[in-house]
Formats: structure tokens, sequence, C-alpha cells
């Protein structure tokens, strides 16, 4: 198998760039932050205080089932048998996904599903912490990385052009609030693997970073 890991901050395109990775390498892609979302998602629904109450949260896991879908290239999340998909993607998820990614019982039980995946698949797997934690015998570990303002300036065109109505300090300031949290926690924080190689691409355009990443896998794996 295959393993390709690509971390990096919020917003800097991980997503999109491992998609098309993914089509041109014949990989499953598989998107990590959708499931730590999806956990999220029903702490919201289900009124639990993620950072008041993580025994609430830990209890939950007990009677969670998560499942992944795939439709043309696209990764769908069940949560309980429910699509939740589009419903994970608002600011306010985005926000308790990085609490519940703090909590260490949730990264353990998450930690078994990533494995089994990446053994069964060539895939690239998109995360903060697959090269460095996850799969640390990843075959091609990436590093993506952009400026913040860069990042929330993508984020905002994303979320407009999904209807989510937000402004640009409003994304910039919950860019920085994800990225202090998942950089400082404790358990499994957001950190450059050794062995990573690092892409900056702040200055590149979508097509530029795909080829980036793309040269990068190439030499390794060709
Ligand atoms: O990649 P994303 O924005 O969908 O991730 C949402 C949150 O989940 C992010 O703020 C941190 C957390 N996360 C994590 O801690 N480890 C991962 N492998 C993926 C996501």
């Amino acid at each position: 198998m295959i393993n390709v890991a690509l971390d990096g901050p919020s917003g800097a395109g991980k997503s999109t760039i491992a998609k098309a990775v993914a089509k041109r390498f014949e990989f499953i892609y598989i998107d990590t932050g959708a499931m730590f979302r999806s956990l999220a998602l029903k702490c919201i629904e289900q009124g639990i205080d993620i950072k008041a109450n993580p025994a609430a949260v830990e209890a939950m896991l007990q009677n969670t089932v998560l499942d992944i879908g795939r439709d043309d290239g696209q990764q769908l999340m069940f949560l309980d048998g429910k699509n939740v998909t589009s419903l994970i993607r608002t600011p306010e998820v985005s926000k308790a996904a990085s609490d519940i990614a703090v909590i260490p019982a949730v990264r353990q039980w998450l930690l078994e599903t990533e494995r089994e995946f990446a053994a069964k698949y060539d895939c690239i797997m998109d995360g903060r912490d697959i090269g460095t934690s996850v799969l640390p015998n990843a075959d091609v570990k990436v590093f993506l990385t952009a400026s913040a303002e860069a990042r929330a300036k993508r984020r905002l065109a994303e979320l407009v052009e999904k209807g989510v109505e937000v402004s640009f300090d409003e994304v910039l300031a919950e860019m920085k609030y994800r990225d202090k949290q998942d950089s400082e926690r404790e358990v499994s924080p957001l950190r450059k693997a050794d062995d990573a190689i690092e892409a900056d691409t702040t200055l590149l355009t979508l097509e530029e970073s795909i080829a980036l990443v793309c040269d990068i896998i190439r030499k390794v794996i060709d």
C-alpha cells in the first residue's frame, strides 16, 4: 500500500489538494478532520459542553457509529447512520472540532479507524497529526502551509460559495483560534514531522499547489 500523509493548519488547502492528488494517482482520499467534525456535531446536537465536560464527550463515544462513504471521489460522512457531510462545514462545527480534538480519548477512538483505512487502501490522508502520530511510517509526508491571511481568504470564498454568511474578520479570528489550539494541545499537536517535506502555498495558485504536491509524491514513489 502507498500511504501519503498530508498535514497542515486549517485552510491551507489540504482537502482540495488531496482530492486532486487522489484523482491523479488513483488513491483514496481520507479526510480525518471530517471525523472530528462529526463527533463535534453530535455534541452540539446533544447539548454537550465539550470544554466543560470532556467526560460526557467520552461517554458519548460508547454509543456512536461513524461511517465513511464515497461519491465520485468525495468522502461522505455518516454519523449514527445519518449523512452529515454538509452539516459539518459550519464555523460553529469548525470551532467545536478543534475543541474536541484536544481530548485524548477522542483521538484514541479515531486512531484505529484511521489506521484501518491506511492498511486497506493506497491513500492520501489529510489532518494535523498524520505524519507524526497516525501514520509515522507513511511513504510520503507533506506539510502544507500558507499565511493566516491567505488561508482565511480562501476559506471565506469557500464558505460564501456554500451560502454561509460570515465576514473575513470572523474567519480570520476562527482560524487563529484553531491554529493556536491545534498547535499547542498536549496530545498529537499540529507539527511538521521531521521527515515531512514542507510546501508553502501562500503565493501559489491552486493549480500550482497541486502540481507541487504531485511532484513531491512522484519523486518518492516513482
Ligand atoms: O481539517 P479540518 O479543518 O476539517 O479539521 C477540523 C479540526 O479537527 C481541526 O481544527 C483540528 C482537528 N483535527 C485534528 O486534531 N487532527 C486531525 N488529524 C484532523 C483534524
